[in-house]
């Protein structure tokens, strides 16, 4: 499957080396992105929160060479890791025909977050956002007079080739993707910013993730997503995820926090439940998990706030509230659930506007 809008006319001419340095932020899934078909095309439309805090810095230095194929170095805060090179590897192999400069350089690739890596936490997504967004700020120089509305296109279109999630996080405050009958404009190939009305009780709302678990996750994503074929409940959860699109699209215009609380935490669970359904199953949830969870749902009841948990595939829990309720539920966060991360560890996070390049 090869999108002709996205390939280059022929560059003129390449430059000899230099660098470019791209800040990406990571993202949570209120409608999530769980099961896939070929080329990175989403089983389900998604939706997410783009996040401020949470973010990669990638910087791409490039150096002309003359050998075949593709030559790279990735480094994670400085150290090299040769355990990230067959996903990179598999990156380029992909878009290779929408970045053709890929094989004449020679890349050093040099990333830092501002969380733990394979946490739970989307680092794919911020990690591959960043590096698609290097290569596209590469290929403006090498073809000047891209628009910004194309830049933004390509590099959601290039980050799923990486990553699906990693599509939603080049713009925010809130992206959609995956073809939806009701959004338009939404597509399977890209991140699109959610075009209705959106109730001002989501300006800047909070998004708090209690790191329970850093470690590695015992199953990838993309191992997940793979159980999704020949799942028995498959076509009734993406169908689901077409409707709760549906109710959602309805929730943040009114800015029903009741029922945007009903959708993302029936989404989370949905989730994992599709990872104890699978076969083979696997949870990825702790006990930490579902203490947190307990306790939200216990204070929502008694204080009649408007806090409620998503969940990524892992074990951390992403506590999300409206701004104006964050005095009281930050300090009810302090108090009974931070005891439940490891090392106390939590990241106060909030809707962001997406990735920025850094001047260099
Ligand atoms: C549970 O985007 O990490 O976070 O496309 O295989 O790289 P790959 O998967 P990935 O899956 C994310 C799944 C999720 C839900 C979501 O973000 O929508």
């Amino acid at each position: 499957m090869i999108v002709s809008e996205f390939i280059p006319k022929p560059y003129k001419s390449l430059l000899d080396s230099g660098s470019v340095v791209y800040s990406s932020p990571s993202n949570i899934a209120l409608i999530k992105y769980w099961g896939k078909k070929a080329h990175q095309i989403p089983a389900n439309p998604s939706i997410s929160f783009t996040l401020n805090n949470c973010k990669t810095q990638t910087t791409l230095s490039f150096e002309k060479k003359t050998t075949a194929g593709f030559s790279f170095n990735v480094f994670l805060e400085g150290d090299l890791q040769p355990d990230f090179k067959p996903k990179i590897e598999q990156f380029f192999k992909r878009i290779e025909v929408y970045i053709p400069f890929l094989s004449a350089y020679h890349f050093t690739i040099e990333t830092s977050n501002t969380f733990p890596h394979s946490s739970g936490i989307a680092s794919s997504a911020s990690g591959m956002s960043a590096l698609a967004l290097c290569l596209v700020q590469l290929e403006s120089y090498l073809s000047p007079g891209i628009s910004k509305a194309f830049f933004n296109k390509k590099a959601s279109f290039l980050a799923r080739l990486g990553s699906g999630s990693a599509c939603r996080s080049i713009e925010g405050p809130m992206i959609v993707w995956g073809a939806h009958a009701n959004i338009t404009g939404s597509s399977d190939l890209i991140g699109v910013k959610f075009p209705y009305e959106v109730h001002s009780n989501y300006n800047n709302f909070q998004d708090t993730i209690l790191l329970v678990d850093k470690g590695e996750k015992q199953v990838s994503s993309t191992v997940g997503h793979d159980l999704m074929h020949g799942h028995p409940f498959a076509e009734q959860r993406f169908e689901q995820a077409h409707s709760n699109m549906d109710a959602l699209i309805g929730v943040l215009k009114t800015g029903d926090l009741k029922a945007f609380i009903s959708i993302v935490e029936r989404e989370a669970l949905t989730l994992h439940a599709m990872m104890m359904s699978s076969d083979p199953y696997f949870i990825l949830m702790k006990p930490n998990t579902l203490e947190i969870i307990n306790k939200i749902w216990a204070f929502r009841k008694k204080t009649g706030l408007h806090i409620c948990f998503t969940l990524d595939a892992g074990a951390n829990v992403h506590v999300l509230f409206p701004e104006n309720e964050a005095k009281e539920i930050q300090e009810f966060i302090k108090k009974a659930l931070v005891m439940h991360c490891q090392n106390e560890q939590f990241i106060q996070d909030s809707l962001g506007d997406g990735a920025q390049p850094i001047k260099i």
